[in-house]
């Protein structure tokens, strides 16, 4: 564009003068439009408002001198008038960044349906957990958790596994390399099991205890159908004075009830941990046949699911180094440690762990 698309004007009248302006104004509003870059908005600034070859100053001067002197007012009225708009303009264009232009071929069109976001869901290992805890929070427990590495003293020792002992072979552990230089209980490991957290609930407040503790936990294990090497755990442990093995099978039995509904039964067999005495293994009856006897309890009518045990009174003695009210002649608790994964495939019917960690929508869509 340049200043000869600025039209003649040689009448004078309303009508003219106002198809006049309207031509020059459009050519200012369509120039404005197509700005995209700083550098073309300052050209627009001198192709329009500068000062002596601009477009504005060329319509004064031709225009205006041109005009009968009855005509000079309108005119100038109307000039001014588009002077403003052109500064308009030019602001606009400075201040906004993207042209009009720019943001027309942007902009939403609110007739197209959106974008449909997909609403998050628990994890069903986390609904489960949450599950569990909330059935002990509603008997009074708090809820703790504790690193996953962990030290050979808290995952081991002070649960009562002394160094070389037979039961730490049970547990297959992941440990961290180049420790050599530590003492054997300052060395770290992937702590295997909740449990190290009871020690360090104990160490941080004075009885009563009652507090459960999710988290996860790993094994140098190999993966099966009902076997990762990461997995999850619920850690419990109560302890007061006069707690008994009977409010030890009290509150499991409860436990089992809440989790897989009331016509659940409880057994307690005889077990070994290091950490408590005497320990038990917990069953329930088989929760898909009702104990009558079918594939998926082996025939028994009772599925295993639990350990528990009245706490051992070398672990409170762990504990009174820090804390001395754990006194095993005035006080007495009991522990219990369950598999997350274990319980959700029980609950949800699922036959292959590693459908937990797949990432699989398809799976977990069905927890929703
Ligand atoms: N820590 C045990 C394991 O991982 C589970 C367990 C058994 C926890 C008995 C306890 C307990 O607190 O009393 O195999």
């Amino acid at each position: 564009m340049n200043n000869e698309d600025i039209p003649n004007l040689t009448a004078f009248d309303e009508a003219s003068l106002g198809e006049a302006f309207a031509t020059v104004e459009r050519q200012a509003r369509n120039a404005a439009a197509a700005l995209g870059t700083p550098e073309a908005v300052e050209a627009f600034r001198l192709e329009w408002l500068g000062r002596k070859q601009g477009r504005l100053n060329e319509v004064s001067s031709r225009w205006l001198k041109a005009a009968p002197v009855e005509s000079k007012k309108p005119l100038g009225l109307r000039f001014n008038a588009l002077k403003a708009v052109v500064e308009g303009l030019l602001d606009e264009a400075l201040g906004s960044g993207p042209s009009d232009a720019a943001l027309a071929a942007e902009a939403i069109d609110i007739t197209l349906p959106g974008t449909r976001r997909l609403t998050g869901a628990e994890h069903p290992i986390t609904k489960t957990l949450n599950e569990i805890t909330r059935v002990f929070a509603a008997l009074g427990y708090s809820v703790g958790v504790g690193p996953e590495v962990e030290t050979d003293f808290y995952n081991f020792e002070s649960m009562n596994f002394p160094p070389g002992h037979p039961a730490r072979d049970t547990q297959d552990t992941l440990v961290v390399a180049n420790q050599e230089r530590r003492s054997q209980r300052d060395r770290l490991l992937l702590r295997t099991h909740t449990s190290p957290v009871q020690m360090r609930t104990m160490e941080s407040q004075p009885p009563p205890v009652r507090i459960v503790i999710p988290g996860k936990v790993h094994r140098n294990d190999a993966q099966d159908a009902t076997h990762s090497p990461i997995f999850h755990q619920v850690e419990g442990l109560c302890v007061d004075t006069n707690i008994t093995f009977s409010d030890l099978k009290g509150t499991l039995d409860h436990a089992m009830k809440a989790l897989f509904g009331s016509a659940v039964k409880t057994r307690f067999f005889p077990s070994f941990f290091p950490f408590t005495e005497p320990s038990a293994d917990v069953q329930i009856s088989c929760i898909f046949c009702g104990g009558k006897g079918c594939r998926k309890c082996k025939n028994s009518g009772w599925i295993e699911l639990l350990g528990c045990g009245m706490v051992d009174p070398a672990v409170f003695a762990f504990a009174q180094e820090k804390q001395p009210a754990y006194d095993p002649k005035k006080i007495s608790g009991f522990a219990f440690g369950m598999g997350v994964e274990r319980i959700a495939m029980m609950k949800y019917g699922v036959s292959e762990i590693g459908q937990f960690y797949a990432g699989d929508m398809r799976f977990l869509g069905q927890f929703a």
